[in-house]
């Protein structure tokens, strides 16, 4: 074997396994980076007859979720606590998302990130109405 031979089979080799190890360690990276985040098994039951969520627009945060009443009298939930550094959001029932006052990251109403800093999606919620109680399930 030739210097060179050896040194392209060491080269080769070496490149091969840092490709698997890299490959393996960003394929973690993404997966557990991109998952939605927010509280897990959500169940908790609220009366829009009075308060922030008796009127379009309005918005509530409980148990870890902010509930927000688009203009049409429609519900959306998500996780309250934003993905960038934990600051509560806001709902805009006219813009119909959801901001974080800190460093402006907005949310869709679906809990995808639609501006940054924040890279990480929002947990949304199941929400029902019967009467005048608004169930909230789910995460
Ligand atoms: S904490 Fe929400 S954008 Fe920074």
């Amino acid at each position: 074997m030739t210097r060179k031979d050896f040194l392209e089979q060491v080269g080769g080799g070496a490149a091969g396994l840092f490709f698997v190890a890299c490959a393996a360690s960003c394929k973690k990276k993404s997966s557990s980076s991109s998952a939605a985040q927010g509280p897990s098994n959500v169940n908790f039951t609220v009366d829009v007859s009075s308060g922030p969520l008796s009127a379009n627009g309005g918005y509530l945060v409980q148990a870890g979720v902010i509930i927000g009443r688009n203009m049409s009298g429609g519900f959306v939930a998500i996780a309250a606590a934003c993905t960038h550094q934990g600051s509560t959001l806001q709902y805009s029932g006219a813009a119909n998302k959801f901001s974080c006052p800190s460093h402006g990251a907005q949310f869709d109403t679906s809990g995808n990130v639609v501006q940054g800093p924040a890279t990480v999606a929002e947990k949304k919620y199941n929400t029902s109405l019967s009467g005048t109680n608004l169930t909230v399930t789910g995460g």
